[in-house]
């Protein structure tokens, strides 16, 4: 393995790659990705051994301390997890703050960044009690937070965990849940929620994960590295995808539902519309948890007996796409996003929150990845640049310019 703390930079020669393409920015033990293979393994164990067989927070603790936990560890994590899942009263006036239109993405980065305020002191990361605690109160508040955002949005009262439930289940009462109206839970829908959270958990150095890492190796604290990424999870490129899925099917279907048209357009390279939810940067066969998540999108549509023409319009256009030579020879095939989005759209849940989704899926990457970078004594993250701008030029007073 490389010293890390022993590398120097090289001086003398840059290499230029926008966009990282082919840079590795650190060694990492948490997550294996073959993007010609399409193979994706936590911690050496198969993406799809996973969704099938292991529920959220066990996977949450794989990704973050190495191993499965064993029964008593997972009881015990689920147990640590819910001591830390009230919020702060005075939060509450900060997310009063905020507009109702606000974007979810928006509030979330926001409220994230805030818990700082009210956790001051960083995390000793060579302390494994103190490791353990942040990581337990990061995935407590954090799932509180997301949720609260959309019943902020909702105009719902501000709800609490239910210690008696597990973390999806807890999830799900806590959006949907109103005095009036008790939220009944159907396992199916319960499982799909595990499958997406784990499909979404970790996904070696994306672009939010390496935001993740490149602000905590200035060794600012955990809530402000996450609350990096879900800033950088928000973009239409990343984690907004699945949101952009949604509205493009609403579009065609507004716009008469004729798919071909938009297939066209997709293909037209001086039209800027892209078919969200189609490529990725790393999967160039096929997304492995697409695979996954396509047959749990059918499920819980038989199951909730769904009739939607927007749902409709994505089956046509994945049908048309998979056939269509430019999508072949390029290898675009529809990524987990376009398929998260139609599942949550199932559920009710308002497309602004998708993202929201992906974030909550996402957080126990970003914990393990935080402290995976934190523990290794990373140096700080400083990329170089190519400098293409002026020469030195003389300085002109403002009157003579
Ligand atoms: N629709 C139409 N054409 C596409 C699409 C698309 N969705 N994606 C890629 N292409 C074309 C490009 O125009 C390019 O064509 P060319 O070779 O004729 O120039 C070729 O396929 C290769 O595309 P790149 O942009 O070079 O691929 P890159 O790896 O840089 O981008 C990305 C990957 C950003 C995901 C891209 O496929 C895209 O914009 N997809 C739509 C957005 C989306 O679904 N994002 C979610 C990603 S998954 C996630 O974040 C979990």
């Amino acid at each position: 393995a490389i010293d890390i703390k022993n590398l120097r930079a090289a001086t003398g020669m840059i290499t230029l790659d926008p966009g990282y393409k082919n840079t590795g920015s650190c060694e990492s033990a948490i997550t294996y990705l073959d993007g010609e293979q399409g193979i994706l393994r936590y911690r050496g164990y198969s993406i799809e051994d996973l969704a099938d067989k292991a529920n959220f927070l066990e996977v949450s603790y794989l990704l973050v301390f190495g191993e499965l936990p064993t029964q008593d560890q997972l009881i015990n994590f689920e147990n640590d997890i819910r001591k830390y899942t009230l919020i702060h009263e005075e939060m509450k006036d900060i997310i009063d703050g905020f507009p109702k239109s606000a974007h979810p993405m928006g509030i979330l980065a926001s409220l994230t960044s805030a818990l700082t305020a009210f956790n001051p002191r960083p995390v000793n990361v060579s302390s494994e009690k103190e490791i353990y605690n942040a990581v337990c109160k990061t995935l407590a508040k954090f799932l509180v937070l997301a949720t609260w955002v959309h019943r902020k949005r909702e105009g719902y009262p501000l709800s609490y965990y239910d210690n008696t439930k597990g973390y999806v289940e807890n999830f799900l009462h806590l959006m949907f849940a109103i005095p009036t109206e008790p939220y009944k839970e159907n396992p199916i829908i319960v499982d799909a929620l595990h499958k997406l959270f784990i499909l979404h958990a970790d996904h070696e150095q994306n672009c939010s994960t390496s935001t993740v890492r490149i602000v905590g190796s200035s060794h600012a604290g955990l809530f402000a590295s996450i609350s990096s990424g879900v800033s950088a999870l928000w973009g239409p490129l990343h984690g907004g995808a699945n949101q952009a899925v949604i509205e493009m099917l609403e579009a065609i279907k507004n716009d008469g539902g004729d798919v071909e048209k938009y297939i066209l357009k997709a293909k037209d390279k001086d039209d800027p519309f892209r078919l969200m939810g189609f490529g990725h940067r790393v999967y160039k066969n096929f997304d492995p948890r697409a695979r996954i998540i396509k047959k749990a999108a059918d499920e819980v549509l038989d199951a909730l007996g769904i009739d939607d023409p927007v749902l409709d319009i994505a089956k046509k256009l994945e049908k048309v796409a998979l056939e269509d030579e430019y999508f072949k020879s390029r290898n675009l095939y529809p990524n987990v996003d376009f398929y998260s989005g139609i599942i949550y759209r199932a559920l009710g849940i308002p497309s602004e929150m998708f993202t929201v989704m992906f974030a909550i899926g996402r957080l126990p990457g970003w914990i393990a990845q935080w402290i995976e970078m934190r523990s290794g004594g990373e140096p700080i993250g400083r990329p170089r640049q190519i400098y293409v701008g002026e020469n030195l030029r003389s300085f002109v007073p403002v009157d003579k310019r």
